[in-house]
């Protein structure tokens, strides 16, 4: 069974960045490969203390919910962040996230090695292409496949609700979707 985790990071109950990854994640399926949206709303995401003890503990030891997200992703093939764009760049919480994620397997048994992904961005107006490129870093760092699609992997959406009238930017999304899934199943056979 192959899989992909999505992770939303916007706070909001009827976010734009969930109503995009549902998309993706629906892509996906149709193509053969397992889903599951998680989310950080609600959580408190610290960032990392540096204390290193995820390379004895196998996980991050501080007690804010990111250990269970962290379990679920170690055991698929593919991971999919979303976040909203704040201000120019990532939501704070989803880049604190990336690096304790990161910094857990790199220190570990490296289990973001080989995984396929990609960001996405969501945002009224301006700032996904550098919310994009900061994401991506998390990426080429551990050894992961970052798969492409028609455009960036960008939608443009503010009131809540209005992510699926941007055609071109959830057209961008399905395809991203279908690449991912088909990587997976190709570097699975
Ligand atoms: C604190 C804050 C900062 C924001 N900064 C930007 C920004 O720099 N550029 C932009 O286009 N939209 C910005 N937005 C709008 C959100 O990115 C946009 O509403 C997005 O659709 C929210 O996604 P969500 O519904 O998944 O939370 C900002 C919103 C908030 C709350």
């Amino acid at each position: 069974m192959t899989k992909v985790i999505l992770l939303n990071a916007s706070p909001r109950t009827k976010s734009n960045t969930l109503d995009v990854l549902k998309v993706c994640a629906d892509e996906i399926e149709k193509n053969g490969v397992d889903t599951e949206i998680l989310s950080l709303k609600g959580k408190n995401i610290r960032s990392c203390i540096a204390c290193g003890k995820c390379s004895e503990a196998g996980n991050c030891i501080l007690n804010d919910g990111l250990d269970e997200i962290i379990d679920k992703i170690r055991e698929v093939d593919g991971f999919i962040p979303a976040a909203p764009v704040y201000f120019g760049t990532a939501r704070g919480d989803i880049m604190a996230a990336l690096q304790r994620i990161g910094k857990v397997s790199r220190g570990g048994d490296k289990f973001l090695s080989g995984m396929v992904g990609g960001p996405i961005a969501v945002a009224r107006r301006g700032g996904q292409t550098l919310t994009l490129q900061e994401m991506t870093m998390f990426f080429t760092i551990n050894n992961m496949i970052v798969a492409g699609s028609s455009y960036w992997n960008m939608v443009f959406a503010g009131p809540e609700g209005t992510a699926l009238e941007d055609k071109e930017g959830i057209e961008t999304i399905k395809l991203f979707g279908r690449n991912v899934s088909n990587i997976i199943k190709k570097l699975s056979d």
